[in-house]
């Protein structure tokens, strides 16, 4: 199998990013040909950045699945679609071919419909990384169902409030999952969110790990005794529904820099262009490769390159259960050993961890089959990128550092591998079809080369956000009211002396920990729940594993006998209101927070602290009390 699109060399590169700048619509629907569509659109693109109104191939009919499995049933049946590691290295790997996984994703489609599922209805995810969970997100896209797949971490109370926005009907989970030795009860998890959450009819359970579990009589039903009623009726093939190009095809809930998620919607046909056509380029996959990407599903990594990316583009996608230390730091490099990986993509905070742990844990792996490596999610540092490039890739691997969001539905900015070049902690340049612009504070363009900004860009591309769901005003405020005519990533960015882009981090009150976003506002009002706290505030800090840790300032007035107990009880209720991954990684008690004369928290102050940087916190002399810094600065962690 070969691409027609894909990006040959860098003249070739530099060519195809000038045609998708000089004429966008030629561009895309050239790119857009190469799909399977009931009916193709009326018309490439119709924009507006001021409501703001982003439509693409409108008119068009297509179902996402017919492009992810139908064809490649047909031609390509037993190539591997799936090959699934388990978290046990005991237990059997699994491999799905293309021709199975349309045969699942069928069945399990008609689970659905005999469920009461339509066209329309949204259905949150809550499972394992195991195959099920892609059936289950090609099953909702099969009938048309927006699926909405919030993270196996999270906690009951996020995926409550998840579940309420949306508005689920149906709940797919499992039993219980294992990560690294410990086993995860994700039923009783959904149960305790479930309390809160009437628009639920059904609940549909997975048996992963045989533990006991309650199950509601009426409104739950197992997984495998629904496919056996359609197997019993031997159903083999659902026809695809037949989706609009601007239909909904998921949500998926990211943090910013208010207390509340927001749901970021993508649309069937934009996504689909975006995510294959970024996958088959920046990766630069060729036929029968087998790509793995670390990323759990629960986030956009796993949705655009685990499943959507590669299985349009008809390639082996690895799915692993289990966590990078688990038996040990060596995890990783025995899967790629063992399955001959050619493309592996993970985080900086993955590289960093394992970097901890020495070059041992490499010995003795044979890494020959690597032929592309890949990070994504947060800035990284040169060290790690040259522990990478050394170690796994034996210094013949292109890195490509890839920079993108929830919102942009794949890469945006990036080097292609072998193809353009790569520069340690650099994304490089954008992809075709992708316009940065640098700005500052009042929106004035940057421009040049070796100068920083906000990272803006101000043409949209197949893949963005439509909308945030439910509320479409906030989807404006947040990304297309800063700067007009602009989308503002919440990023700010070099554009060095060659032109390349390094993404600098958020400038926005959005921490990046681990490669995961979360909100300060939100850590604070979880924080707050405890109820001997009467105020907080979180910033980051620099964390030498995950990029970003997190520092809470607390006010605390309950009692305290033993400050390590109320610390972990602080943390435990972060983790029981958000989850795990938003623990506070230091909490300092201080009798008050530097504010202006007008409340507002100076975080740039307790940032600077947090930060160790205590000569230079700059002025703090229209703070209503500045005492307080001193104190802060005193008892500093
Ligand atoms: O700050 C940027 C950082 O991660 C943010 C997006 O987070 P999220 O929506 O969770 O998506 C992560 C996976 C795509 C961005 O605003 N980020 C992501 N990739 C990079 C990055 N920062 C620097 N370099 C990257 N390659």
């Amino acid at each position: 199998m070969s691409y027609p699109y894909q990006i040959k060399s860098v003249e070739h590169y530099h060519e195809q990013y000038q045609k998708s700048i000089n004429d966008p619509a030629s561009f895309w629907s050239e790119i857009a040909n190469n799909f399977v569509w009931h009916k193709k659109w009326d018309q490439v693109l119709n924009w507006n950045f001021n409501e703001p109104k982003v439509e693409w191939f409108a008119g068009g009919k297509l179902n996402i699945t017919e492009n992810c499995l139908d064809r490649w049933a047909e031609t390509q049946p037993d190539v591997a679609a799936i090959i699934w590691e388990p978290n046990e290295p005991s237990e059997k790997t699994r491999t799905i071919t293309y021709k199975d996984l349309l045969l699942h994703v069928c069945q399990f489609a008609q689970v659905l419909k005999n469920n009461g599922a339509k066209k329309g209805d949204r259905i949150c995810i809550y499972m394992p990384m195991i195959p099920e969970l892609t059936i289950a997100i090609l099953a909702c896209a099969r009938i048309g169902a927006i699926h909405s797949v919030v993270f196996g971490g999270f906690s009951a109370q996020s995926i409550s409030d998840r579940i309420q926005d949306a508005a689920c009907n149906i709940v797919i989970t499992a039993d219980g999952v294992y990560r690294g030795n410990k086993v995860i009860p994700l039923k009783s998890v959904i149960d305790e969110a479930l309390k809160t959450c009437p628009s639920v009819e059904k609940t549909i359970v997975y048996n992963r790990l045989q533990l006991s579990v309650s199950m509601n009589d009426g409104k739950d039903v197992w997984w495998n005794k629904e496919i056996q009623k359609v197997v019993d009726k031997n159903i083999q093939f659902i026809p695809a529904e037949s989706m609009d190009a601007e239909d909904m095809l998921f949500i998926l809930y990211t943090s910013g820099s208010t207390g509340k998620p927001k749901g970021v919607v993508h649309t069937c046909a934009g996504y689909m262009v975006w995510a294959n056509y970024t996958f088959v380029n920046v990766f630069q996959y060729q036929s029968r490769q087998i790509h793995f990407c670390t990323a759990d599903i629960g986030w956009i990594t796993g949705h655009s390159y685990i499943v959507y990316g590669p299985l349009s583009a008809g390639a082996t996608s690895l799915m692993f259960e289990g966590i990078p230390t688990y038996p040990d730091a060596g995890r990783f490099w025995s899967i790629v050993e063992k399955h001959n990986v050619n493309i592996l993509y993970t985080a900086p905070t993955a590289i960093r961890s394992l970097m901890s742990f020495g070059k041992e844990p490499i010995e003795g792996k044979n890494l020959e089959s690597l032929q592309v490596l890949g990070t994504v999610g947060e800035p990284i540092n040169e060290e790690a990128w040259h522990w990478y490039n050394e170690n796994i890739g034996n210094k013949r691997c292109p890195i490509v550092d890839t920079w993108w969001q929830t919102e942009t539905g794949g890469v945006l900015i990036s080097n292609i591998a072998g193809i353009t070049n790569a520069k340690p902690s650099f994304a490089t340049l954008p992809l075709p079809g992708v316009q940065p612009v640098l700005v500052d504070e009042q929106g004035n363009n940057i421009e040049g080369n070796g100068v920083s900004g906000n990272l803006c860009i101000k043409f949209p591309w197949p893949g963005m956000l439509r909308t945030t769901y439910g509320d479409h005003e906030r989807c404006r405020q947040t990304y297309f009211s800063t700067y007009k005519n602009l989308y503002f990533t919440g990023d700010g960015c070099l554009r060095d002396q060659d032109g390349d882009y390094r993404i600098t981090g958020r400038v926005d009150d959005v921490l990046n920990v681990s490669g995961h976003r979360i909100g300060t506002a939100e850590v604070e009002n979880a924080i707050n729940m405890h109820a001997g706290v009467v105020e907080s505030a979180v910033v980051g800090y620099p964390h030498d594993i995950k990029g970003q840790g997190i520092y809470a300032y607390v006010i605390f007035n309950g009692e305290i006998n033993e400050e390590v107990e109320v610390k972990s009880a602080i943390a435990k209720t972060v983790s029981t209101v958000i989850g795990a991954i938003a623990k506070p990684d230091k909490i300092q008690f201080v009798s008050g927070l530097p504010k202006t004369r007008s409340g507002k928290i100076m975080r740039r102050i307790l940032r600077k602290i947090a930060e160790g940087e205590l000569t230079n916190i700059g002025d703090t002399t229209t703070l209503l009390d500045p005492s307080v810094v001193e104190e802060i600065k005193k008892n500093r962690l």
